[in-house]
């Protein structure tokens, strides 16, 4: 048992590695200590640090073994130094950085061989291998951020995601009643995600599907960014400030819109989900649209309950681990899947594409379980907890299957949309009588 749990470990750890690789490879070393976008560290920078997080943990802590580099960990503690100062700091050059996340791996997969995996919380189930495996892929999804924003021809290639094989349209009503939210049980689950406790979620409709570029396009040409009755005060406030218009990337095109994803320059896919849009900016759709965004419990509601059975599932689809037929994840394609790509992927009430595709804005503040402890640090989840932060769920084309569970929480602030966001809508079932 415990040999294959070793084996497992060592595979994902060299499978995010080559990931990442593919990642730092793409371009030259100009480009990787280059700062493509003050909201980005410089490659190099995530390339090292993660070096440096896996030292930390496995190395020294659960290897109990001497520091390789001590003196950097101050450089790459990503709360000492914001990321639009990291370019200025003595950063490990690409040479440097790509020996030290070797030398790092290696006496990490030789430790691996004598580690207890009981005795210890840290350990039990290889959970601080997965946490940095988790860490690791986190950053991958970091970096393919940056890779969007940095100028030039196109280095990174794949095929096109899935067409739609079946039509995906309207809403599901999710009936009124309790059901288990988060986890007490998934080995390798963040301390956001637990413990698994009961909600009682009011009835309400969710969208089958993510919101479309060609229906965000309706909600811009039915001027949707000039009317500040469709906004949150904040959110106007921050539309007039930024400017914004259209979702990132997006520019006029004859009478429509063309989107530059990757190096690549092309009409925008009326089709597909939108992406690179703000909290606020979904928030403002869904009004318009006469809707709202759902809470987090209304989304892992969708996503895991299964009426027939009462059980809360891992995924949409059940409690096995994602497949490549289940969902768009894990930097297959470059883009995010039209739906109806994935039918497999549809939870039981028959919502789709909840996992992959894009991550999914939710209306809820980051903030601890009832019941929740911090694990294995306060820095993880718990300093980020509060109204500076809205959830997302679901993961993007972006995620890594390892980093994106039914119960996983990403959590940022309500105007970032460098990152691989869209959503989709809900609204109350039994809308309010007036009072
Ligand atoms: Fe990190």
């Amino acid at each position: 048992m415990t040999g294959r749990l070793r084996a497992h470990l060592a595979a994902e750890l060299e499978r995010t590695r080559a990931r990442t690789a593919l990642l730092t490879d793409a371009v030259d070393d100009a480009d990787l200590v280059r700062q493509h976008s003050p909201l980005m560290s410089p490659l190099v920078w995530d390339l090292a640090h993660v070096g440096n997080q896996e030292e930390l943990w496995l190395v020294r802590d659960v290897g109990g073994r001497e520091p390789v580099r001590r003196d950097i960990d101050e450089l790459y503690d990503a709360f000492k130094h914001p990321r639009r100062d990291r370019p200025q700091l003595p950063l490990l050059s690409p040479a440097e950085a790509r020996g030290y996340v070797r030398t790092v791996r290696d006496k990490v997969l030789d430790l691996l061989d004598g580690v207890p995996f009981s005795g210890r919380r840290l350990t039990a189930d290889g959970f601080a291998f997965g946490m940095i495996v988790q860490h690791e892929q986190q950053h991958d999804e970091t970096m393919l951020a940056t890779h969007q924003l940095r100028l030039g021809p196109a280095v990174l290639h794949a095929l096109p995601p899935p067409r739609a094989t079946v039509g995906v349209s309207g809403e599901v009503l999710i009936p009124a009643g309790p059901f288990t939210m988060g986890t007490s049980t998934e080995p390798w689950a963040l301390d956001n995600e637990r413990p698994a406790h009961a909600v009682d979620v009011p009835a309400f409709f969710i969208d089958a599907g993510c919101v479309t570029n060609g229906e965000y396009a309706a909600f811009i040409a039915d001027g949707g960014y000039d009317q500040p009755r469709w906004w949150s005060e904040a959110g106007w406030r921050h539309r007039v400030e930024a400017g914004l218009v259209a979702p990132m990337h997006w520019r006029r095109d004859g009478d429509g819109w063309a989107y530059t994803r990757f190096g690549r320059t092309e009409p925008v896919d009326p089709g597909e989900p939108v992406v690179h849009v703000c909290f606020h900016e979904a928030q403002a759709y869904a009004a318009w649209a006469g809707k709202r965004l759902p809470t987090e419990a209304e989304w892992e509601k969708a996503a895991r309950y299964d009426p027939a059975t009462g059980r809360t599932r891992r995924y949409p689809w059940g409690d096995g681990s994602p497949l490549p037929h289940h969902a768009n994840l894990g930097q297959r394609h470059l883009a995010p899947a039209p739906a109806g790509a994935y039918p497999l992927g549809a939870s039981p009430a028959g919502v789709y594409q909840l996992i992959g595709d894009v991550w999914e804005w939710t209306a809820s503040d980051f903030t601890g379980y009832p019941g929740f402890a911090a694990f294995p640090y306060r820095e993880y989840s718990q300093v980020f907890f509060g109204p500076r932060y809205k959830v997302l769920r679901g993961g993007s084309f972006g995620t890594d299957a390892t980093a994106c569970r039914g119960t996983f929480r990403n959590w940022d602030f309500p105007i970032r949309r460098q990152i691989f966001a869209g959503f989709r809508c809900a609204r109350d079932a039994t809308p309010a009588e007036p009072g």
